[in-house]
């Protein structure tokens, strides 16, 4: 009784303190405040035109709507994380939107598409992706600026002169609809899983400028089988047959995982979807199929406002054991830790409710980091064991490649040892070329293998592994000659 008492005191003049207290003192108990600079004024960071005063505000984009595709010209606050899991409309509203957006977005893609790139076919004859079916298509294909007539004669030209005349071939590329955003999958794929195709937008790339389907897999534990699954896509129903007595358990289980279907933001089973019928979702595998990358792209899900965020592609899983730093620009250093995490993609707890969470336990994470440490890079004969090119099964033009990459062209600076990657972020200030935001650090990608993911770069700009030596001739200022970068990129093609 008594203490109830006291503690009844102690409350009440607890209350009738912070009555009698001034306004501004009572809020500062509740939230400290912090330092606040009186006559701020922002130091000059060079960031020019790159700057937040000098873009355009995010459009008021609602879900679904349509997205600029020169996206990098915006920037801002926008819409916080917490997504509504609420469609603007009943779903047969939703549906009958996107029949009707759906065909005249896509006319505009591929207009915009071809506008960017003359996808023209060519390939590099007798070279093959790894499995042997796809021939490595040749480029560039990226168009050059009207008025130009190569691209030696644009690298002649300083950043600053390609910016001033608004003529950088390698801007970056967007998410077609970025205000839904999320998986695309290309055709290929939704070919074979129907139940990916979306009701609101196509992947933008020809499927031949993508990797080849299904890609072949190659373990770290069994170099001589070759492609374990002999030509075939890995599925739930087939995994047991083709991986028994090859796996231990535990690596059996962790592989089971990356195939296990799940619900995913607009892949899920409630209206929230762009999907016609409800679905299961998605697997680690339908994008990683086989453990590499059918082509697939996403939005980063490091980002705010959902417009800011970056178009990624997928990246191949071969050879992750040798990475230390996982995703463009999240830094995820450990497989264990990406699998616990990814698949939803968001970022965004509120959401993940809503459409059921994956919850993996971390034995199970765990396990499925285990399987993919064993996914090797697809073999590279002309590679001894110190990953230089061995003289004798080489050409003249390889041997003249790989002196440029160590060389002139340093491209060994940021791409080295066994994955022909350092592990590091980097700022490439591309922004130096055009009016836009900048994207800011992002991690080296490694070049083993590298013959066998086109399209290249986080977002997919670059088609081809020619235009990938364009574009670091030009950002890097290399001034190489022709014969030079083709000599690179066929060296590009042994790894
Ligand atoms: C859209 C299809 C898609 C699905 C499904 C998917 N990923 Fe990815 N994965 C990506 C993309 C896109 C990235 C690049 C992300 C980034 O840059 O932030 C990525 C990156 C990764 C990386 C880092 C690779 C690197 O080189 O940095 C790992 C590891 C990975 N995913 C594992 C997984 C696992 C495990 C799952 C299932 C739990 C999964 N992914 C599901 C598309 C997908
Ligand atoms: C300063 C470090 C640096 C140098 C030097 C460098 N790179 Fe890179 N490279 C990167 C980074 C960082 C990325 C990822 C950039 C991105 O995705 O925006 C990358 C990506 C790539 C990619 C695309 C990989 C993929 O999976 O999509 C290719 C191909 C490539 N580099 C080739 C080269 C070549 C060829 C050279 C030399 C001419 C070179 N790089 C020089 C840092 C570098």
């Amino acid at each position: 009784m008594k203490k109830v008492y006291l503690l009844a005191i102690v409350l009440g003049s607890g209350i009738l303190l912070a009555s009698n207290l001034p306004d501004d003192i009572r809020l500062h108990l509740l939230q400290s405040p912090g330092a606040v600079v009186e006559d701020f004024q922002e130091p000059d960071y060079g960031l020019g035109s790159g700057h937040i005063d000098s873009l355009i505000a995010f459009p008021d984009v609602k879900k679904g709507e349509r997205t600029p595709f020169d996206l990098w010209r915006y920037g801002g606050q926008g819409q916080t994380s917490f997504m509504d899991p609420n469609l603007p409309m009943s779903w047969e509203e939703w549906v009958a939107f996107h029949n009707n957006q759906k065909p005249v977005l896509m006319a505009d893609v591929r207009e915009y598409m071809s506008s960017r790139y003359d996808f023209n076919w060519a390939v590099y004859e007798g070279q093959y992706m790894s499995g042997g079916r796809k021939l490595i298509r040749r480029g560039p294909i990226s168009r050059l600026p009207k008025g130009v007539k190569s691209f030696e004669e644009l690298a002649k030209l300083s950043p600053e002169q390609i910016k001033a005349r608004d003529i950088f071939p390698f801007k970056p590329l967007a998410h077609p609809l970025a205000s839904t955003a999320h998986m695309v999958f290309p055709n290929v794929w939704n070919v074979v899983h129907p139940e990916h195709v979306r009701i609101d937008v196509d992947h933008d790339y020809p499927d031949e400028y993508l990797p080849e389907f299904p890609p072949p897999l190659f373990l770290t534990t069994h170099k001589e089988f070759g492609d374990v699954t002999k030509g075939k896509e890995v599925t739930l129903s087939n995994y047991y047959e083709i991986f028994n007595g090859l796996l231990t358990p535990e690596q059996m289980e962790g592989l089971k995982e990356l195939l296990r279907p799940t619900a995913t933001t607009w892949f899920n089973q409630t209206p929230h979807r762009v999907t016609i019928a409800p679905s299961a979702g998605v697997s680690c595998f339908s994008c990683h199929v086989n453990g590499h990358t059918n082509g697939a792209f996403e939005l980063g899900p490091d980002s705010r406002p959902t417009l800011a965020r970056l178009r990624v592609g997928t990246p191949s899983m071969r050879g992750n054991f040798n990475l230390m730093q996982l995703s463009s620009k999240r830094s995820i250093r450990s497989m264990d830790h990406f699998a616990e995490i990814e698949e939803y993609f968001d970022g965004d707890p509120g959401m993940m409710q809503h459409i059921g969470p994956r919850g993996h336990q971390k034995s199970v994470s765990n396990r499925m980091g285990d399987f993919n440490a064993i996914i090797d890079f697809p073999p590279a004969p002309k590679l001894g064991p110190m990953g230089k090119l061995i003289p004798s099964k080489a050409t003249q033009q390889e041997l003249l490649g790989e002196q440029l990459f160590w060389g002139k062209a340093k491209c060994g600076t940021c791409h080295s040892g066994p994955a022909f990657v350092d592990d590091y972020m980097h700022d490439l200030q591309v922004e130096r070329f055009y009016v836009g935001r900048p994207e800011g650090p992002i991690k080296t990608f490694p070049l083993r293998g590298i013959k066998d993911s086109p399209p290249y770069l986080h977002d997919d700009r670059l088609p081809t592994l020619d235009d990938a030596v364009e574009f670091f001739n030009l950002v890097l200022e290399l001034g190489l000659a022709k014969d030079e970068k083709e000599a690179i990129t066929a060296y590009l093609m042994c790894l």
